[in-house]
């Protein structure tokens, strides 16, 4: 057991009493209390437990706590502004009301801010390369890509 030091959202949290090997979506929901993160597949293919780790997607289900030092790590908790204001992503997706049972879609508004940070004018195809790793059994593919479309136009990231 050792005790690890994340940068969550901007804030130092220190973890003691953890096993070093720990994946990070494990850390993050039982230790810290961050469940907006969720566990589906548990093998980094469905884009549920995305977060941001210096601003790029990543499955938080495959990566150890242990290699994570110094590291920018965003959870869905950390996407909004620090004064509770939504992002322009968060916007969308209620403006298109994306989610349905919403499990995925912290994974998937995770993954589309990335996409606008990198690419802020994404084209159809771009879109549907950047989400093709976000996974929905509900189907709300065409929203969601009706939102990212929507926080584009709005200079979203
Ligand atoms: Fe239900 Fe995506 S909204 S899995």
């Amino acid at each position: 057991m050792a005790s690890v030091t994340l940068n969550i959202n901007g804030v130092d949290r220190t973890i003691d009493d953890i096993d070093p090997s720990t994946p990070l979506l494990w850390a993050l929901r039982d230790h810290l209390g961050l469940v907006g993160t969720k566990y589906s597949c548990g093998v980094g293919e469905c884009g549920s437990c995305m977060v941001l780790l210096d601003g790029a997607p990543l499955p938080s289900c495959l990566v150890s706590v242990d290699s994570l030092a110094g590291e920018a790590i965003t959870t869905i908790e950390g996407i909004a502004e620090k004064d509770g204001s939504l992002h322009p992503v968060q916007e969308a997706w209620i403006e298109h009301d994306v989610a349905q049972c919403g499990y995925c879609q912290s994974g998937q508004i995770v993954a589309a801010v990335a996409l606008l940070k990198s690419n802020p004018k994404p084209s159809d195809d771009d879109i549907k390369s950047a989400m093709s790793d976000n996974l929905c059994r509900c189907g709300t593919y065409k929203r969601i890509h009706e939102a990212i479309k929507t926080a584009s136009k709005g200079g979203a990231a």
